[in-house]
């Protein structure tokens, strides 16, 4: 199982405003849409999964196999409540890869969970000098190898680094 991680975000770190608001480019959704679409199943953690269904984001990527990290007590079996529990139940599925898009707390459970193989950032032209942070304050320390620099388009580019474990 290859996990993983892809994000749109500022140069300085931020995957959404203080608000919650995001003003990603079309060329950024559509590439992460061509990689939902391909990959089958997206990880995401209960804030965010209630700002995308609310947004409709869910149906526009065609409905991929959703699984949203949660602490809370809940009947629908898309809620998971660890990192291990989302990988186990794609791997029992048979998918060969996973894809976890977020929030800021639920990156940080991630590679700190060990499960996380590559590190992919749309890196946005947008500067917030507050806002919410690709990964909230937890205690890891990561080595990253630079797998590839790819461009999508005028103003975006694409780093995909590798976790070296
Ligand atoms: N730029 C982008 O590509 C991008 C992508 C996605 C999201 N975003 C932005 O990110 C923001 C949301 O991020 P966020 O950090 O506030 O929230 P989040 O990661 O989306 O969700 C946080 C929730 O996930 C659950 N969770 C996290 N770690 C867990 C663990 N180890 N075990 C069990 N449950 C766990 C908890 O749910 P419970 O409280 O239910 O226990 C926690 O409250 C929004 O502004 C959104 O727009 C940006």
């Amino acid at each position: 199982m290859k996990t993983i991680l892809y994000l749109a975000m500022t140069p300085n770190g931020y995957i959404a405003r203080e608000n919650d608001e995001t003003p990603w480019s079309n060329e950024e959704w559509e590439h992460f849409s061509t990689v939902a679409k391909r990959v089958g199943n997206l990880i995401v953690g209960r804030k965010t999964f209630e700002i995308m269904s609310k947004d409709g984001d869910f149906q526009e990527l065609g409905n991929p196999f959703t699984l949203v990290l949660s602490k809370q007590e809940n009947d629908d079996p898309k809620f998971i409540n660890s990192p291990e529990q989302a990988i186990t139940l794609l791997k029992e599925k048979g998918f060969s890869e996973a894809l976890v898009i977020g929030g800021g707390m639920t990156n940080s459970s991630f590679v700190q969970s060990g499960f996380v193989d590559e590190i992919h950032l749309d890196i946005e032209p947008f500067l917030f000098g507050k806002g919410v942070k690709l990964f909230a304050d937890a205690d890891f320390d990561l080595n990253l190898k630079l797998l590839k620099i790819k461009k999508i388009s005028e103003n975006t580019v694409q780093l995909q680094y590798k976790i070296l474990k």
